[in-house]
C-alpha cells in the first residue's frame, strides 16, 4: 500500500478549505453534464432502476449531477459533500423534491445515518487515507438495509492495486460486477474520448436510448451484466 497519496497525486487535496477553494469556480472538474459524466451516471442507473430503491444515499455528491440523475428512480436521496460550495451549487442546479443536500465530512458519516437501499460513492475514497477507506466501507456495510446495493466508483490504481481492492472489498461485500475503464491518461483512451467529443451529441443520444432500451425483463432478453456490491450477510 502507498504510503502517501497525496505525495503522490499533488494536485489531490484532502482538507476542506482546499475543496472550498477548488469549488469556489462552478463546475471545476469540467465535467459535470458532459458525455462521460452523463454515460457513467446512466450506466449507474442501469444497475439500479430494475428494483424498487426508495431510500438513497450519495456521498461525496459534489455538485450533484448523479444524486440529481438518481433521483427519479428512488422515493428519497440524501447527498452530502465536505464542501459547502458544492452544496450550495448542487442546491442550485440539481435540485428535486425528493433530494437533501447538506454539507458534511466523510468522517461523520456513520450507520447512525439511519439504513439505505441504495448508496453510491463516486470518484471519492481515493483522496481518503487507507484507514479512512476501510472505516467508510465498514460503514456503508452497516447502512445498507437488507437487499440493499452498493455502487461505487473509483481507480484501483493509487492505494490500493486492483486485486488488493477487491480483496478488501470482498471483507464487506459480494461483488456482483466490475466495470473496467480505461486509466485517463491511456493515450488510446484519450483518442476515443477526443473523438467521442467531437461525436458527441449524436453518440450521446444513440447510446443512451440503447441503454434505456434494454430491459431485461423482457422475453427474451437477459441481463447480461451488473455492477454493484451487496453487504455481506
Ligand atoms: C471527484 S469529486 C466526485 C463528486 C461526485 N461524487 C461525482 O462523482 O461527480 C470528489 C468529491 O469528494 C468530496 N470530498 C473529498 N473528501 C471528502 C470528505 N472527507 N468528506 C466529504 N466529501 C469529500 C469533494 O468535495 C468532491 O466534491
Amino acid at each position: 500500500m502507498k504510503e502517501n497519496f497525496l505525495s503522490l497525486k499533488s494536485n489531490l487535496t484532502q482538507s476542506a478549505e482546499g475543496w472550498e477553494k477548488f469549488y469556489s469556480k462552478p463546475n471545476p472538474w469540467g465535467y459535470v453534464g458532459d458525455f462521460n459524466d452523463r454515460i457513467r451516471n446512466q450506466i449507474i442507473i442501469n444497475l439500479v432502476r430494475w428494483s424498487k430503491r426508495k431510500k438513497a444515499l450519495d456521498i461525496a455528491c459534489g455538485e450533484g449531477s448523479l444524486t440529481k440523475a438518481l433521483s427519479p428512480y428512488v422515493k428519497s436521496i440524501k447527498a452530502f459533500d465536505i464542501s459547502s460550495r458544492a452544496i450550495e451549487s448542487a442546491k442550485k442546479n440539481y435540485a428535486a423534491e425528493n433530494i437533501e443536500y447538506f454539507q458534511q465530512y466523510m468522517k461523520e458519516f456513520s450507520s447512525k445515518m439511519g439504513t439505505f437501499d441504495l448508496i453510491t460513492c463516486a470518484e471519492v475514497i481515493y483522496y481518503l487515507k487507507p484507514q479512512e477507506i476501510e472505516k467508510v466501507l465498514a460503514e456503508v456495510q452497516k447502512s445498507l438495509a437488507e437487499g440493499g446495493y452498493f455502487v461505487l466508483t473509483t481507480r484501483t490504481d493509487y492505494w490500493f492495486g486492483f486485486d488488493e481492492f477487491v480483496e478488501l472489498l470482498q471483507q464487506y461485500f459480494t461483488i456482483v460486477t466490475i466495470v473496467p475503464v480505461w486509466r485517463p491518461d491511456n493515450l488510446f483512451y484519450k483518442a476515443v474520448k477526443r473523438a467521442f467529443s467531437i461525436f458527441s451529441p449524436f453518440l450521446d443520444r444513440v447510446y443512451r436510448s440503447w441503454l434505456l432500451s434494454i430491459d431485461p425483463r423482457k422475453p427474451g432478453m437477459c441481463a447480461y451484466v451488473c455492477m454493484g456490491l451487496a453487504a455481506v450477510s
